[in-house]
């Protein structure tokens, strides 16, 4: 994972588009480099290159004037308006350099390398920082008439004694928020228009003409939209929670660690991906891939074939045999090896980074040879840990899944795809939570083509209970969850 190369493409493209901010005139703007980025410059009399160096990427600015060069070094460590600085530009090196140096300052502010400082004359109202190193589109100024709602996709925090509004719509985050443009936030009541907005600004001491421009320029940040526009496709699509965890997961939304940063190495490593031994209730024997219980297919006939299956037969249940051929075809664990900091497992499905975070848990309801209750399947021994005896509660777990939303039909067996958290969150940045998912994902295809291939009745399910799961188990929901279920069976024919 390396999103050097994006940034530097976004850069070298320099997509800048003239609606993605509004330039305020009543209200002074001033920019300065965001934190984290630093300015390297090789020597010149004439000037020299300058690099930015944005910590995931480096940007490389060709040859720039000295001039050109120390105002990037100088905007690192104090902010400075655009009109002064273009005119420091043309005093150094002459009307002509004019233009260069306002596309340049534009290329880098749609980059999101600058924080934007918006002042009522000397008075801060916040600083706009864009979350990623890629500005989105600015939002429509409403036009009059118009009434405006809070975005669902704002919010408002407090940090370090400071207030922090969030948009999430647009991908930036406004720091050092006066408290009266907050207040004036969160008062909004109802939808209402763009001049009643303004009105309460007013009351915050901004003179009317200001107060008018700082609402438009709230507004094209995202913090209010109009009310038809809250409820229109895409935007109704999403849920604030969905977007954050979209946003969060992707190279581009945010400037984080990404990846296999291996962050918590030195806090909390790596949970083994062997757990401690427990005796089998259930020995599955040896399983012999040359001789499978049904005899196996082309991959082509069975992906042709497969499909999800909803009706079990009750009078002839699943057996321990095929849920021993399922697991080991699927699940089991071929090899233990040492990574460079954690132990890995091989097992026949891929995983991300071979760390196998989830473990299958087995309610079993109705099977020939195991009896009913909550298992953990033993990958190294091929066999199952009983975890809790059949009762009410592996009843209610069960019947959260009924094979049919149409019919209160349960599952023969319910495949309870369990995540260690341990196993994934300790390495991975800003993506484990997803990567974990894509391995669900992984797994229920797996199972679904060897189940298929076994003749089983096989159904994803696209949620399942997780709290009755954490009682059941007595796991405790941070360390392991439940994240996915699958129901099979035999076939009914
Ligand atoms: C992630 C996922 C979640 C699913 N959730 C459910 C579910 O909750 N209930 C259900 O009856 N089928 C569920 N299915 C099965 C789909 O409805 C099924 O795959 C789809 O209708 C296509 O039919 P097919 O599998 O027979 O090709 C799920 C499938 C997947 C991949």
């Amino acid at each position: 994972m390396r999103p050097e190369s994006q940034e530097r493409i976004f850069l070298d493209h320099g997509t800048y588009q003239e609606g993605e901010s509004i330039a305020v005139k009543l209200l002074e703007e001033k920019i300065r480099v965001r934190t984290g980025v630093t300015c390297l410059r090789s020597s010149s009399d004439q000037g020299g290159s300058v690099t930015l160096n944005l910590g995931p990427a480096k940007v490389d600015l060709g040859p720039r004037s000295s001039c050109v060069g120390d105002i990037l070094e100088e905007l690192s460590t104090s902010s400075n308006r655009v009109d002064d600085l273009v005119d420091r530009v043309i005093e150094a090196d002459g009307e002509t350099a004019a233009l260069g140096i306002q596309m340049l300052l534009r290329r880098l502010q749609s980059a999101g390398i600058f924080v934007r400082e918006i002042y009522y004359h000397e008075r801060l109202l916040f600083c706009v920082e864009t979350n990623g190193f890629h500005r989105l589109d600015a939002r429509e100024i409403p036009q009059d008439g118009d009434l405006v709602v809070p975005s669902k996709f704002c919010s408002i925090r407090r940090d370090l004694g400071k207030w922090i509004v969030e948009s999430l719509e647009c991908n930036v985050t406004l720091r050092d928020c006066d408290r009266s443009l907050v207040a004036c936030l969160v008062d909004l009541d109802g939808p209402t228009s763009l001049a009643e907005f303004a009105g309460h600004l007013c009351k915050a001491g901004l003179d009317p003409d200001a107060s008018m421009e700082l609402a438009g320029l709230v507004c094209s940040l995202g913090l209010l939209v109009t009310r038809e526009l809250d409820e229109e496709a895409p935007r109704v699509l999403w849920s604030a929670q969905d977007l954050a965890f979209h946003r969060a997961t992707r190279v581009g939304y945010h400037t984080r660690g990404y990846g296999g940063t291996y962050r918590l190495a030195d806090k909390v490593g790596s949970t083994s991906p062997i757990r401690e031994q427990r005796v089998l209730a259930v020995d599955f024997g040896p399983v012999d891939l040359a001789a499978p219980m049904a005899p196996s297919r082309p991959l082509i006939e069975v992906m042709e074939a497969r499909r999800s299956r909803r009706e079990h037969d009750d009078t002839n249940p699943i057996t321990k045999d095929q849920i021993g051929e399922l697991l080991f075809r699927t699940v089991r664990i071929r090899n233990l090896f040492h990574g460079d900091k954690e132990d890995l497992l091989d097992r026949p499905e891929p995983s991300g980074g071979s760390t196998n975070s989830i473990d299958v848990y087995l309610a079993v309801r109705a099977c020939k040879g195991i009896d009913p209750g909550m298992y953990l399947y033993d990958g190294q021994r091929h066999g199952l840990v009983e975890v809790a005896p059949a009762g009410p509660d592996l009843t209610q777990l069960i019947s959260q899944v009924p094979l049919d939303p149409n019919s209160t039909a349960l599952p023969q067996v319910l495949l309870v795809f369990a995540c260690r958290f341990g196993r994934a969150m300790w390495k991975y940045e800003s993506m484990a939570y997803a990567l974990v998912l894509k391995d669900l994902g992984v797994l229920f295809q797996s199972f679904y083509l060897v189940g298929e291939d076994m003749n089983l009745a096989m159904c994803a399910q696209g949620g399942g209970n997780s709290v009755i799961f954490s009682g059941l188990t007595g796991c405790r929901d941070l360390d392991e969850s439940s994240v996915g279920e699958m129901a099979i069976g035999s076939i009914k024919s």
